[in-house]
């Protein structure tokens, strides 16, 4: 029997020795090993637990810390972090206490969700991955790690990288929308962005990718839901944005709140050991959502000393803001449900974040005053904001070039979102000052000065339904004029615009219709918004709608009846600076959606690499609707605009496909050159995109995948040559073995302007 055990015992170690050696976990570094080692023969069991406890900032006041309820459990040694405590004063002061006054004076780890930029906030993350500039994000998140670095935060929860096909789901802004490559070009950028090259300066951070794992697919589209998938679709489809995090050294990881396989993430050993950790090599900790020990109850897992040790056993190492954990593993040693080992491991990992971060040398490493009062919201921090966010910007449509506008005559500025400081920055803009948010009618004026004359109306409000407006403002006072009822909004609004020579309609989703908690059954613009956009065509001028949203919404209706559309998404606190450098054509709009918009909620989900069935619709011949195909009666199953959709005030034309080989061998490399031309009267840029598509394979495969894109600067006219390498290992995908092997056969090559519109070529991969 001994032995038996010892053999398997050896072949476990074995198997993992192999994932690990084929890891990038780095070996631990000698000196924090024998320093970790010091201080935990120091630690009774409280204080191990202790380190475990992450609650939120509560009721803690400059100079009051230490007799604030958090400040005694400081002091004993039970808070091993604290969440969302803004200002390097009042961090400073808190970790006083943690260093001074308690036993073993370890320092506290402050984390906070610095999403999009911190006091500077960039656009919304669904936003920013439509850039398509990987330098430009990253860039966005180490201004935002200095920002934040330079007011006592030391960790961010971010990036969130779930995959999201839903648009219903609110939390889609948060992310880089539906395509796994992109998903993993984004992760590994923000990562890389936050923590830099070298965690212990004090302007780096440390990150936390999130949600682990799948929460994107939350069934519905309805938050915190259940999600339920094949391994073949996690794999492929899925999990890849986290793992390229984490191979890009991501310190920590957040459990997502849905249940995967039937166990909810935060107890899900598969995931976070066995995947995590012995497939994947992650060796940092790992921290839950808010309250996800705690949810096990409700998910129907037991009772609070029974989920809390599930939790620790699966290796989730943090307890975010439940204290369970704090107030039950001790009890759970005691009676054998943990072990003092299980504890240990969490508690090192903890340890080892602290000692990477260099605050044992340091704790107020990340509480330099100066560095508060000059390295945040900075003239150069705000000047990259502004040019990002025009980055992001995707013109959906231009009928007869109607943008750019020129500076000159009567615009008539009309809507909820046009004179609107606390909309701007978008969700989760948890360190933003809205007093330093440009609106749409501040930048429109920054850049015509007396050149032209703006008349501004608000229109409507966001939503007439006094219900709905509670729910979507639930943290903040209502939103529903008091003083005009909405025919008098429209009415005013309509007389201005009647006045005018070109109408720039501010109009769509409030910055809380996204997000957290934001689920919509129902994506279109709300109805009192629709009918004053009604209202303002009937005035016969030339409509200009300015799109605010957080996810694709179902425009259909306004596809067809407004002749432009420009999608600001929610940019950051200089929206409308950027705003004004798109619409008066200072900036040529380069942005492509990395999310469907679908014709009607009807189709969701609907993503570009789905799967081909077998009795695809006859794509491209014209006909929508065949019988028993696999169609919808009322509606065909393309997009409104498909992934990577973009236009420019230039055109772009995509000729000469070339492969330098007809076959790709096992180890070679194939190059796809394509010529691209701008061939309209304007400079700008345009992102050309790869697609390939294995036509045949052991499973069956989607009918485009995304491989690469670059992002070129053409002057007008201009003419250049792009290459595109392709390698094996870009063919390869997760088999039913869920190994990871491309397989010999033939292969088309797409490139193209966005996934619904390019040229085509094939090859073989021998
Ligand atoms: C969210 C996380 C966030 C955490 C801390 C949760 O409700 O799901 O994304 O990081 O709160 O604020």
């Amino acid at each position: 029997m001994k032995r038996t055990l010892l053999f398997l015992t050896c072949i476990l170690f074995l198997g993992n020795a192999i994932v690990f050696a084929q890891s990038k976990a780095s070996p631990a570094d000698p000196k924090m090993k024998a320093f970790i080692d010091g201080l935990m023969k120091k630690m009774t069991i409280d204080e191990k637990i202790g380190q475990f406890n992450l609650p939120g900032a509560g009721d803690i006041v400059t100079g009051q810390s230490t007799s604030s309820d958090i400040g005694k459990k400081i002091k004993e040694g039970k808070v091993g972090a604290i969440l969302n405590l803004k200002s390097a004063e009042k961090i400073r002061d808190v970790q006083k206490v943690a260093v001074e006054e308690s036993r073993l004076k370890i320092p506290l780890l402050f984390g906070m969700d610095v999403i999009h930029g911190y006091q500077t906030t960039f656009p919304i993350p669904l936003a920013l991955s439509c850039s398509w500039d990987m330098a430009l994000i990253e860039k966005s998140a180490r201004i935002a790690a200095t920002e934040a670095s330079a007011d006592g935060i030391c960790w961010t929860f971010s990036p969130m990288v779930d995959i999201a096909r839903d648009p219903r789901w609110g939390r889609i802004a948060e992310g880089s929308g539906e395509d796994v490559y992109m998903g993993s070009q984004v992760a590994r950028a923000m990562v890389k962005g936050y923590q830099g090259s070298d965690l212990s300066r004090n302007n780096t951070i440390l990150s936390c990718v999130k949600h682990f794992a799948m929460y994107g697919a939350a069934e519905g589209g309805r938050d915190y839901n259940t999600t339920d998938m094949s391994r073949l679709r996690m794999y492929n489809e899925y999990l890849p944005p986290y793992k390229a995090a984490i191979d890009a050294g991501a310190g920590s990881v957040m459990t997502s709140f849905n249940e995967v396989d039937g166990i909810p993430a935060s107890a899900n050993k598969w995931l976070m050991t066995d995947l995590l950790r012995k497939q994947w090599g992650f060796n940092g900790f790992v921290v839950t959502d808010f309250t996800a020990i705690n949810e096990m109850i409700e998910h129907g897992m037991g009772d609070l000393q029974t989920v809390s040790a599930l939790g620790l056993k699966a290796g989730t190492d943090m307890d975010m803001v439940g204290e369970g954990y704090l107030t039950t593993l001790k009890k759970s040693l005691k009676e054998g449900k943990v072990t003092i080992a299980e504890i240990d491991r969490a508690c090192r990992r903890i340890l080892e974040a602290k000692y990477k971060l260099g605050l044992f040398d340091d704790p107020y490493r990340y509480c330099d005053l100066n560095r508060a009062k000059n390295e945040i919201g900075t003239d150069e921090n705000m000047k990259a904001a502004r040019e990002a966010a025009t980055q992001t910007f995707v013109l959906l449509k231009n009928e007869n070039q109607l943008l750019p506008l020129q500076a000159k005559g009567k615009i008539a500025l009309i809507g909820p979102l046009a004179d609107n400081l606390y909309n701007m920055a978008g969700m989760w803009s948890v360190a933003v000052d809205h007093n330093q948010s440009i609106t749409v009618l501040q930048g429109l004026k920054n850049a015509i000065g007396n050149q032209a004359e703006i008349l501004y109306a608000k229109g409507s409000n966001f939503v007439d339904d006094p219900q709905l407006d509670l729910n979507i403002n639930n943290t903040i006072i209502p939103t529903i004029d008091s003083l005009r009822t909405p025919q008098q909004l429209r009415d005013e609004a309509v007389a201005i615009a009647s006045k005018s020579d070109v109408i720039i309609a501010a109009l769509g989703e409030a910055a809380e219709m996204s997000g957290e908690c934001t689920s919509r059954t129902n994506i279109q613009i709300p109805e009192n918004q629709r009918e004053l956009l009604k209202a303002l065509l009937a005035t016969g001028k030339p409509v200009v709608l300015l799109l605010f949203t957080g996810r694709p919404l179902d425009l259909s209706w306004e596809s067809k009846n407004i002749p432009a559309i420009l999608n600001v998404w929610f940019g950051g606190t200089q929206t409308g600076n950027a705003i004004a450098d798109v619409v008066f054509g200072k900036v040529n709009p380069s942005g492509k959606l990395t999310a469907t918009f679908p014709q009607n909620i009807g189709q969701v989900p609907i993503y570009y690499n789905h799967k081909n069935t077998g009795r695809p619709i006859n794509a491209g011949k014209g006909d929508w609707f065949t019988k028993f195909l696999s169609n919808y009666l009322d509606v065909s199953n393309d997009p409104l605009y498909p992934f990577g959709f973009g236009l420019s005030y230039s055109s772009f034309s995509y000729s000469d496909l070339k492969l330098d080989k007809q076959k790709l061998t096992s180890g070679g490399k194939l190059t796809v050159s394509v010529t691209l031309t701008n061939t309209g009267k304007v400079d700008g840029a345009e992102v050309a995109q790869l697609y390939i598509r294995d036509m045949v394979g052991s499973i069956t495969r989607p009918v485009k995948e995304l491989k690469g894109f670059q992002k070129v600067f053409l002057k007008a006219g201009e003419s250049r040559t792009l290459n595109f390498t392709i390698t094996p290992a870009d063919l390869a995908f997760y088999n039913s073995d869920l190994q990871l092997k491309s397989e010999p056969g033939d292969f088309k090559v797409f490139v193209g302007t966005n996934s619904a519109d390019t040229i085509e070529s094939s090859f073989v991969l021998e």
